[in-house]
């Protein structure tokens, strides 16, 4: 059953029914001002990050569920109504809502009043403009008193939701005329502070919340809704919020506008005051005069289309399957630049206030999106590098406004480093910039220790490198990739971290993913150092990744797939001598894309033992059999009961490395089999099921020991990237390679042919492949402005040129 639907030519989805299994989010703001929004108008914003300058509150655990948010509502002669349907939930006569790129439109009709709400980011600004468009279509005037309502957050959101022995009794607001100023704690240390603006004067305004919803009242209902009008008031602590009212008449067919804004202000500061305790507004009326006017806000609009259409543009396919083709030539971009900006800080699943920046999610969500920004891309990669420590481990995790590695979780995940190599080599790849590697970076942060780019590979990789256990495979530390298997953890306290109690590192185990790492990014670090010339340091580095292949192929081997671990006592994890957890998806994707085993069939061997043991029609379940109780000597993995997250799910990320794995392997028909199971356009059908955004991929979708299904965490997952980089790089077989653009796909037989627009290094190419024998893999001809060239690579034009290339497989 679906809720709506794709509108392709408008670059939408388009939801039908305010009733969806889940609420349906969009982003808005891909640069320092963010927002949420659900199809219902809920969710909140922030500026950079969700934890430390969060403008507006969201309850994540509420009945019911999505309450607070971006509101508006009507009360036209006693029935009250939002165009979203949230808070009130009073049945409209139509609605719809259209979640386009960087904007969303809410529209709601009843009784012959039409309501759009049109929210929207603009570009360079740090603010959300809410257009209200109101149409009144009867043959007769009418009168309605409109409402808008935010509710504010003081800052720190952590803070904001348990300290309120303090919070209720710091809140301070100012009132202009049609403009609400929410200043807590601007007294004192902050120097911003947040303005919530109609363009339009105001009848009366509220700025309590137990003035606008009453004490015992809340956003469904709020008191002064029912009473249709404010009552001027002004908070001191207990609950800033924002409200305006306007009581307004439309004549028969009239349409009206009002333009809201909620904006987020800094202020120098010498230049925080205009009079003793006043704060200084001139920025934020500069910021209002921008939206004053319609036409101003359709020029913002329309720069935002713009941007986005010139980034899509970069990639670009038609093949003749409509979901394909709408997931890659933009669904998937455009959540591989949420993933980009967001890493796993705020969603409608991750509160914002607990994971700033991922180390290893940040370096893999780079994989997806170098194509489309490689300068912010650039920046990223020197950030995330600079809270890298001198021996080459690093932060787990950052926070994105201070740029700080977090010390409550500290280092010791073991793959961390190594992702460090993978986002760098792919920059590398897209752009040819060399330079990156030269620029000084710190380590801890601290400047006065930087060295360039290049030498913190260096150390990624040798910190690998020299982190070896008792079988000649890396050592886990707290835990590699998968979070939850926590081999030196031992907890058995109710609520300790399973990622943080035990020892940062055990001398025993190992992980077989992160052999199969070191090998697939150490030799993308060793062909860097032949780039560099580095001859000597690329053979020594080939020798160790040498060892760590054949102690792969032998002590990580199981017989009929990769083993996934060592636990502390030197047991295997993952092997047909465990009672449960007998084979994980990880090491079968990640060695067999390294090319471990190839030759020896072991490659061939395991891809078939994860079709046989687990695969389900809804993807590759993480492992077999789920672990039925609480290991100690596993961690949290074995904490979630079957079927659920690592225990079992299908954890939507790794299923592109089987896919991937499976192209290494010429099999081009399974490869884009997996692809289809996980992939949100697919799944439109059963959205009732699935529950999830069908316009985007979640975290992870219930396996098959698990007795309630469908998936959680929609946005926020490494999925994203990590598939465009399947279907684009190792599917459709468009390679950006140190050297220029491979061609070489490896695709379901049935597929005759398709066409892919590719921006790469400021030239375009416009590549046409054909498949006249049905084969799955296998180039036979390259032709580049009409003649052959030899071999897939093709030549590499300058900036501006635009270039014919045609493929023909055989
Ligand atoms: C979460 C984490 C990611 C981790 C994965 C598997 O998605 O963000 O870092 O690799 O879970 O545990
Ligand atoms: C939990 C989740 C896992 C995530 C981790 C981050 O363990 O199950 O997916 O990566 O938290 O710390």
């Amino acid at each position: 059953m679906r809720f709506g639907h794709f509108d392709d030519a408008r670059r939408e989805y388009v939801i039908t029914t305010p009733r969806t299994p889940l609420p349906w989010i969009n982003y808005l703001g891909s640069e320092d001002f963010f927002s949420l929004v659900s199809n219902t108008g809920g969710g909140y914003s922030f500026y950079r990050d969700a934890r430390l300058r969060r403008l507006t509150r969201y309850r994540y655990n509420n009945s019911p569920l999505d309450m607070d948010g971006h509101r508006i509502y009507i009360n036209d002669g006693g029935t009250i109504w939002n165009p979203g349907w949230q808070p009130a939930k009073t049945e409209l006569d139509s609605y719809t809502c259209r979640h386009g790129l960087g904007y969303t439109i809410l529209q709601g009709e009843k009784n012959g009043i039409a309501a759009a709400q049109e929210l929207f980011v603009p570009r360079g600004d740090a603010c959300e403009i809410d257009r209200l468009t109101l149409e009144n279509k009867t043959a007769a005037p009418r009168t309605l008193d409109v409402f808008s309502y935010v509710e504010f957050c003081l800052w720190d959101a952590m803070d904001d939701s348990s300290n309120f022995q303090r919070n209720f009794s710091t809140g301070e607001v100012e009132v202009v005329e049609s403009a609400i100023y929410h200043k807590t704690e601007y007294r004192e240390r902050r120097d911003h502070y947040a303005v919530f603006w109609a363009n339009a004067p105001v009848t009366s305004f509220d700025t309590s919340r137990d003035a606008f919803c009453g004490v015992y009242g809340g956003p469904a209902a709020p008191e002064a809704v029912k009473a249709g009008h404010c009552s001027n008031s002004i908070a001191h602590g207990w609950a800033p919020v924002g409200a305006h009212h306007f009581h307004l008449t439309l004549a028969p067919g009239e349409k009206k506008s009002i333009i809201f804004g909620l904006g987020y202000i800094e202020n120098p500061v010498g230049e925080k005051f205009s009079a003793p305790g006043i704060i200084n507004k001139a920025r934020a009326e500069a910021m209002m005069a921008r939206y004053a006017t319609d036409a101003q806000v359709d020029a913002a609009r329309r720069a935002l289309a713009d941007y986005w259409q010139e980034l899509l543009s970069g990639w670009q396919l038609t093949s003749g399957e409509e979901k394909l083709d709408r997931m890659v030539s933009l669904w998937n971009q455009y959540q591989c630049m949420v993933t980009f900006n967001m890493s796993r800080s705020a969603s409608y699943y991750e509160s914002g206030t607990g994971r700033g920046m991922g180390f290893r999610d940040s370096c893999q969500d780079l994989l997806g999106f170098v194509h489309m920004i490689p300068s912010r891309a650039r920046e990223r990669i020197l950030d995330i590098a600079a809270t890298q420590f001198a021996d080459g481990s690093s932060y787990h995790q950052y926070q994105p406004l201070t740029k700080k590695g977090n010390s409550d979780v500290g280092s010791g995940f073991n793959d961390d480093p190594l992702w460090l190599i993978a986002c760098t080599a792919a920059y590398l790849r897209e752009t040819g910039d060399w330079s990156i590697l030269d620029e000084p970076v710190a380590f801890d942060n601290d400047v006065t220790r930087a060295q360039p780019l290049m030498e913190h590979l260096r150390r990624s990789f040798r910190n690998t490198h020299t982190h070896l256990g008792p079988l000649g495979l890396p050592l886990i530390g707290r835990a590699d990739w998968n979070d939850c298997l926590n081999l030196n953890c031992f907890s058995s306290e109710p609520g300790e971290s399973f990622q943080t109690t035990g020892p940062s590192e055990g001398p025993v185990a190992e992980s077989v993913f992160i052999a199969g790492m070191f090998v697939k990014y150490g030799r993308e670090y060793a062909e860097l150092c032949d780039h560099l010339h580095l001859t000597e340091e690329a053979a020594s580095a080939r020798t160790a990744i040498d060892a760590v292949e054949q102690a792969t192929l032998t002590a990580g081997w199981d017989g009929a797939w990769f083993r996934r671990a060592y636990d502390a006592f030197g047991a295997p994890v993952g092997s047909r001598e465990c009672d449960e957890g007998q084979i994980f998806i990880e090491p079968q994707g990640m060695c067999v894309m390294a090319g471990i085993g190839r030759e020896t069939g072991q490659a061939e061997a395991a891809l078939k033992s994860v079709e046989e043991r687990l695969d389900t029609p809804y993807g590759v379940v993480l492992l077999q059999p789920a672990y039925t109780t609480y290991r100690l000597n596993l961690g949290e993995i074995s904490s979630y009961p079957p079927g659920y997250k690592e225990n079992a799910g299908i954890f939507c990320h790794n299923n592109p490395w089987i896919s991937c794995a499976e192209a290494v392997l010429g099999h081009g028909d399974r490869a884009f089999a997996v692809y289809k199971k996980t992939c949100p356009a697919y799944l439109e059908e059963i959205s009732e099921i699935h529950r999830t955004e069908p316009y985007v991929y979640s975290q992870m979708v219930a396996g098959r020991d698990a007795p309630t299904f469908g998936a959680k965490n929609s946005w926020l997952t490494g999925t994203a990237a990590w598939t465009f980089v399947n279907i684009s790089q190792y599917i459709l077989g468009i390679q950006p390679t140190l050297d220029g653009l491979r061609v070489d796909p490896c695709i379901p037989h049935t597929l005759a042919s398709y066409a892919v627009t590719r921006r790469y290094r400021g030239a375009v190419y416009h590549i046409r492949v054909e498949n006249p024998h049905a084969v799955q893999k296998g180039v036979q001809s390259v032709t580049v402005n009409g003649a052959p060239i030899a071999g897939t690579l093709l030549p590499l034009a300058k900036a501006g040129e635009n270039v014919e290339v045609v493929v023909t497989m055989g």
